[in-house]
């Protein structure tokens, strides 16, 4: 399967800055098992059908409410802690139970180390009129990690969509004009890629990629109704702001902590 040999190896090893000048692509891991679930707004009462994985906490919870609006928005939320079982809202299982468990599945079957990750899930819905955007446009990697900080594992993601496909540009990158400042770095991915071949995943087709692929969000020729679907797998905690709090985890992330953590694992 192309790809998926580089990727794979890569799952546990270690961010290397010079391994950006290599290009790569995601790998194609099959199509969903249960694409009808991505093609309608998932509803907070929909009907818990999917059996549990082993391991794994289902609850309701009130704060799930929020989740909705124009069908379900969590964005990187942890599901699941190192050596802990996995914790998922039950209207979110209720909705995307059988998608899910492929998703874990395949996580389980590609990363020996899947126990030890935090794992976390995005999932948005939404209406996309033509010639936008469902998620912030310029070419980016998921799971940015930098030089100051390492060793660190290089962070992975398996994602889907049901339209609009993510856009991955293959192009060998020059780590030498990549900058330490996020902001910076992926200006110059930009610059670097946009001009480079592209690739598609089809619609409704599990792909697995990680921190050197780069990739932007595709842009809609017509309205239609998106979902992205994502799990992200890391050894560190995310921590940030944006990041939805899992209601079934008892976690207390905020910027304070955050500064302290990175600091405490950045070279002096
Ligand atoms: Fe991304």
């Amino acid at each position: 399967m192309p790809h998926l040999d580089d990727i794979r190896t890569e799952l546990t090893q270690t961010w290397d800055l010079t391994a950006f000048n290599k290009s790569r692509l995601p790998a194609m891991l099959g199509e969903t098992c249960d694409p009808q679930a991505l093609d309608v707004p998932a509803k907070l009462n929909a009907k818990l059908e999917t059996p549990a994985l082993e391991d794994m906490v289902i609850q309701s919870s009130p704060t799930e409410a929020s989740f909705y609006d124009d069908g379900l928005y969590i964005e990187d939320m942890p599901i699941k802690f190192p050596q802990k079982p996995y914790h998922v809202p039950a209207s979110v299982w209720a909705n995307f139970g059988k998608v899910l468990t492929q998703i874990l599945e395949a996580e389980k079957a590609v990363n020996p180390d899947w126990d030890d990750c935090y794992i976390y899930l995005t999932i948005q819905q939404s209406h996309v009129a033509p010639n936008t955007a469902q998620r912030r446009g310029g070419i980016h990697v998921d799971g940015f990690q930098k030089a100051s900080i390492v060793p660190q594992t290089i962070q992975h993601q398996i994602a889907l969509t049901n339209a609009i496909p993510t856009i991955f540009y293959k192009k060998a990158i020059e780590p030498g004009q990549l900058s330490d400042s996020k902001k910076q770095f992926f200006a110059d991915l930009h610059a670097q890629c946009i001009d480079a071949p592209t690739f598609e995943p089809a619609p409704y087709n599990l792909h697995l990629l990680n921190a050197y692929c780069p990739h932007q969000t595709g842009v809609a020729t017509k309205a239609e109704y998106r979902t992205f679907i994502r799990l992200s797998a890391s050894k560190i905690p995310f921590m940030g702001q944006d990041n939805t709090r899992n209601p079934l985890i008892d976690y207390e992330w905020n910027e304070d902590k955050k500064k302290a953590f990175y600091e405490s694992i950045a070279k002096a």
